[in-house]
């Protein structure tokens, strides 16, 4: 069966009800949606595909950045890069848009890798925030770490960390306050310099962190990584330097985002030799080493 088909009964067409949305420096908002069948089936690495106005043709992809069933909403952060999301931010309180969700192949974490080490750059935070609420509410005992990186400011305002973490360089002591608030260790770098934050690329951060491990909390660790792709293939390198396994999630440009028209495809690495996969509905969650 192909996965558009496979997908049928657990992608939702509905029309989202604005609930919130806020406005963060370097033009990131965060919008909260009223979408309780989209909300009922999110799962860390599944996305949305918006209308962001009925002058806009196209949908725009977000992540979805958390979820509640019980409430029935939805969150995304973004960046507005042209014009779809420049609508999508002029959206108001109360406003109605069409969406459709959740798509895609979720992160899986493996329960023998008990040390889930979560990597975010800029618009790829959202799905890492997801992962670790994820984590920390599941009864199996994980351990999650996430590093965070941008370029432009972080969309919440950083605090040093409650949560020691050994290996982290010193003074590298800036965190996500929600994680800290639910007790998952987080730690930032950022490319301008911010106070308390590594100065440099988070993959060197995480690196630093990782190769203060023995062997045997290494054997423990898988990474999930989303964000800019030069990031994803740092990621890559990260994890085949370290020996531990590593899901990335990608990003294409998307047309019907239900697998229906192939204009997302990458050529992924299978044990039968190369294919071609849709980023919607085959992704975007992959094996690192299946597609750098
Ligand atoms: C699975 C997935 C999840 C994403 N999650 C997020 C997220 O959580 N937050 C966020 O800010 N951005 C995310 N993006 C990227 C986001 O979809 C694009 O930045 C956005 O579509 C750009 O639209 P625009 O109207 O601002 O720009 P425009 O330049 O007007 O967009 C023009 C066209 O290009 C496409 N496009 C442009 N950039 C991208 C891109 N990087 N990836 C895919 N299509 C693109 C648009 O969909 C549109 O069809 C995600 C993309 C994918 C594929
Ligand atoms: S966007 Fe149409 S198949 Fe993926």
């Amino acid at each position: 069966m192909s996965s558009s088909l496979s997908h049928r009964d657990t992608i939702f067409v509905e029309d989202g009800v604005v609930l919130e949305q806020r406005a963060y420096p370097s033009n990131q908002f965060v919008l909260r949606l009223h979408a309780p069948k989209c909300a009922s089936k999110a799962e860390p690495g599944s996305f949305a595909h918006l209308t962001c106005d009925p002058a806009v043709p196209m949908r725009r992809p977000l992540s979805i950045m958390r979820a509640s069933a019980e409430e029935g909403w939805v969150e995304f952060l973004y960046k507005i890069v042209g014009d779809g999301l420049r609508h999508l931010s002029e959206r108001r309180e109360g406003d109605t848009l069409s969406m459709m969700g959740p798509i895609g192949q979720p992160f899986r974490a493996n329960k023998h890798k008990r040390s889930t080490v979560l990597i975010g750059g800029g618009v790829g935070i959202p799905p890492m925030v997801f992962l670790a609420e994820w984590l920390k509410n599941d009864s199996h005992p994980w351990q999650p770490i996430v590093f965070m990186g941008s370029e432009i400011p972080f969309p919440f305002r950083s605090r040093p960390s409650t949560i020691m973490v050994p290996g982290i360089p010193d003074g590298v002591i800036g965190c996500m306050p929600l994680l800290d608030e639910w007790g998952i260790p987080s730690r930032l770098a950022s490319g301008s310099g911010d106070p308390g934050c590594y100065d440099g690329f988070v993959t060197d951060l995480a690196h630093e962190w990782m190769r203060s491990l023995d062997d045997k909390a290494l054997a423990e660790v898988e990474i999930f990584a989303c964000g800019p792709t030069p990031m994803l293939r740092a990621t890559a390198r990260l994890a085949r330097d370290m020996d531990v396994p590593c899901q990335v999630s990608l990003e294409e440009f998307m047309a019907c985002a239900v697998g229906g028209c192939a204009g997302c495809v990458v050529e992924v690495r299978t044990p039968d030799g190369p294919a071609m996969k849709r980023v919607c509905v085959d992704g975007p969650v992959f094996d690192a080493t299946t597609v750098f």
